[in-house]
């Protein structure tokens, strides 16, 4: 695809559903003891694949444009599905799906596209196993032999929610209580909708305790828009001369606003307006005009906060004046691919003059750059980083494959070219 260069954007967008609570609000719903309905549902391929699994262990559940219904039959009526349970490319459907089935009566195989195939799950069968888990591999295909479990005092080794929630939803089945450390906070919408929905669950800063849960109460789950979808636009209006974007409906849950902290620092014209909370999530209307961006450092406890909007920040920086340098984010490497790698390779098609090290990048920015063929290895969020990249570039540029922004963010390119001054 050939990226075709806009002069200037304005206008409005509402980006899709949150990716996270999409996922959550499908799986929870499944547990619950009746009916779920989710409005604002994200429809990329990963959440289908959440869903596609769910049908397969015995769930109804009803799409209707964003509108969800999820029949759910309680924390013990899934059955066993009659094949291997296919997540595609979702690491959240495959890790969370392993804290749920770790603890049914019955055995499971999980497997998912090749770079599901290439992402540690050790990081969620070695703490399963503490709590009586019997999973085969640590790489997918998995097969998951149903066990009775047990509580665990658990000091996490990651800051990943994903790890976290799967540990969470094994308590739900465990024995005793469970008791997970958290090096940092990462997103916590696990614990927000378990809490609504009545589950055994108090979270003390970065402790979270769980014990045995025998009902979960069915609940109207409004999702709000990602945030992760919202940063390639905030990014795009920052950098775009004479631009305004007013993006509609984001959450703004502070475990996820690195991003905005970061902007902040970076000088970027940004207001969040309109702010109110939707089912339990904070919300905002974020309205970004052209900036003069400057360099700054990302690193420490922000970074959980920001994991998947870093590709499209490190874009933010090639248009700031001075250094950027994004660190302790050696987390980058084992997303849909590795992102330090992907981001510091197909920048310096651009003649940007990017570093790569252990656990993040420096960037050197302010410096004009011209277009290039990029590759984005099927991974979604490379490909809208760079597409807005592009943008900027003296020159044409091409994306290998544009298809893979099915995955989280399927118009993503009607909002882009919509936006057009
Ligand atoms: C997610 C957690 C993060 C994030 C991913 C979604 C979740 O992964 O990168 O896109 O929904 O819990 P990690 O838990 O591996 O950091």
């Amino acid at each position: 695809m050939k990226i075709n260069k806009m002069r200037s954007v304005k206008g409005e967008i509402t980006v899709p559903g949150d990716k996270s609570i999409s996922h959550r609000a499908v799986m929870l719903g499944a547990l619950a003891d009746g009916t779920t309905h989710i409005s604002g549902f994200l429809k990329g391929a990963d959440c289908l694949s959440t869903i596609d699994c769910f049908r397969k262990m015995g769930i109804d559940i009803e799409v209707d444009g964003n509108n969800v219904t999820v029949h759910g039959k309680g924390l013990h009526g899934l059955k066993k599905p009659s094949e291997t349970l296919y997540t595609g490319n979702s690491g959240t459907t495959t890790r969370l799906l392993c804290g749920i089935l770790s603890g049914q009566p019955f055995d499971t195989s999980i497997t998912g596209d090749a770079s599901i195939c290439k992402r540690p799950m050790g990081r969620v069968t070695k703490p399963l196993s503490l709590m009586g888990a019997d999973i085969e591999n640590e790489y997918c295909p998995l097969h998951i032999h149903g066990k009775s479990l047990k509580g665990i005092e658990y000091n996490m080794t990651v800051a990943s929610a994903q790890v976290k929630t799967a540990l969470i939803l094994a308590a739900l089945y465990a024995e005793g209580d469970t008791i997970i450390h958290e090096i940092e906070k990462s997103r916590d919408h696990t614990e927000v909708m378990l809490s609504a929905m009545g589950a055994d669950i108090e979270v003390d800063g970065l402790t979270i305790k769980v014990g045995k849960t025998e009902k979960l109460a069915p609940q109207d789950i409004v999702v709000p828009g990602d945030i992760s979808s919202a940063a390639f636009f905030m990014v795009l209006g920052a950098v775009m001369p004479d631009s305004e974007i007013t993006i509609k409906n984001v959450g703004i849950n502070p475990t996820r606003t690195g991003i905005i902290d970061v902007f902040e620092d970076m000088g970027a014209d940004m207001e969040l307006v309109n702010k109110r909370s939707a089912a339990g999530e904070p919300v905002a209307d974020i309205i970004i005009r052209s900036s003069k961006l400057k360099g700054t450092t990302i690193g420490g406890s922000v970074i959980p906060r920001l994991i998947d909007e870093l590709p499209v920040i490190a874009v933010a920086s090639v248009f700031a004046e001075g250094k950027t340098v994004i660190k302790d984010a050696e987390e980058l490497k084992v997303k849909e691919t590795n992102r330090i790698r992907a981001v510091v390779d197909e920048f310096k098609k651009c003649g940007i003059d990017i570093t790569e090290t252990d656990d993040g990048m420096i960037i050197n920015g302010g410096k004009p750059i011209h277009g290039a063929d990029f590759k984005t290895d099927g991974d979604h969020r490379m490909a809208m980083s760079l597409a807005i990249l592009a943008q900027l570039a003296d020159g044409d540029s091409t994306l290998d494959d544009s298809n893979c922004v099915d995955v989280s963010y399927p118009t993503f390119f009607e909002h882009f070219y919509g936006l057009e001054k």
